[in-house]
């Protein structure tokens, strides 16, 4: 389904064409993320409760490039609709892979991950090969489309991260949440931010209730996600409800189910 095409700029029809290798990208990550104050930022993120807002992460080039990767998968979205609670459009990783490799490199740079690692204090893993949450692209394009109040709830062993890089954002959205919901001692506390392109936004799934208000009238918002893990491991019923609801709510039964009967099916 085609919502929207972005039209392209020289600068973004370079991007396309010249793709880095993995280890360019790591390696312009690795000096961009060597200027943050990370200790300072890990004292941010445990502060709020396990969540860290950062406006301007990307490299310019990257978030360029991530512009030009909505263009190319825009015919691939799968549009959702669950009444009451959300409306939009998702392309998986599957999808990601086949025509937006950047994403699928950028997504295991090492740079990146062990950037999150010294943020959340934990050693992460990327998600399973048949995760199609394990990076995303959600694309708001139609009025009213956003996500009720949720957790992005682990239904691995271990704990889920959800990192949100911003791609476009011509919108009114606003990501809302409420920090120290699971933490009774320490009262909630709520917060809201507009994230522009080239943004992070980094927390610990069981641990932040979200939202994104809904779109307005000729506004259009995309926004990247990555998945990092402590533990892939998931029982066979949490298998079960978490595929259920990601091919009702995200990415449709074709892309959820397609390793089926394969050598790569779920466990
Ligand atoms: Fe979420």
């Amino acid at each position: 389904m085609s919502d929207t095409a972005i039209p392209l700029n020289p600068v973004r029809q370079k991007a396309r064409t010249e793709r880095p290798s993995a280890r360019e990208i790591d390696s312009t990550l690795s000096a961009r993320l060597a200027s943050f104050k990370t200790p300072g930022l890990r004292s941010e993120y445990q502060n709020q409760g396990s969540f860290l807002y950062i406006e301007d992460f990307l490299p310019r080039d990257f978030t360029e490039r991530l512009v030009a990767a909505v263009n190319d998968v825009t015919p691939a979205v799968n549009r959702n609709y669950l009444p009451g609670h959300k409306a939009g459009g998702s392309v998986s990783r599957h999808t990601l892979d086949k025509m937006a490799p950047f994403i699928a490199d950028l997504y295991r740079s090492e740079a990146l991950i062990k950037f999150l690692e010294t943020v959340t204090g934990d050693t992460l893993q990327v998600s399973p090969a048949d995760d199609p949450h394990a990076y995303a692209l959600y694309f708001y394009t139609r009025p009213g489309d956003h996500i009720g109040w949720h957790y992005d709830t682990s239904y691995y062993d271990g704990r889920r991260y959800t990192l949100l890089l911003g791609v476009i954002d011509n919108s009114s959205c606003r990501l809302d949440y409420e920090l120290h919901t699971r933490t009774p001692e320490i009262p909630d506390q709520p917060g809201s931010v507009q994230y522009p392109p080239g943004a992070f936004v980094l927390f610990d799934g069981d641990k932040l209730r979200h939202r994104v208000s809904p779109l307005g009238e000729n506004e259009m918002r995309v926004s990247l996600t990555f998945e990092y893990l402590t533990n892939p491991n998931m029982k066979p019923f949490k298998r079960f409800i978490s595929n259920m609801k990601d091919s009702i709510a995200y990415f449709g039964f074709g892309q959820v189910f397609r390793r089926k009967g394969g050598k790569n099916g779920p466990a």
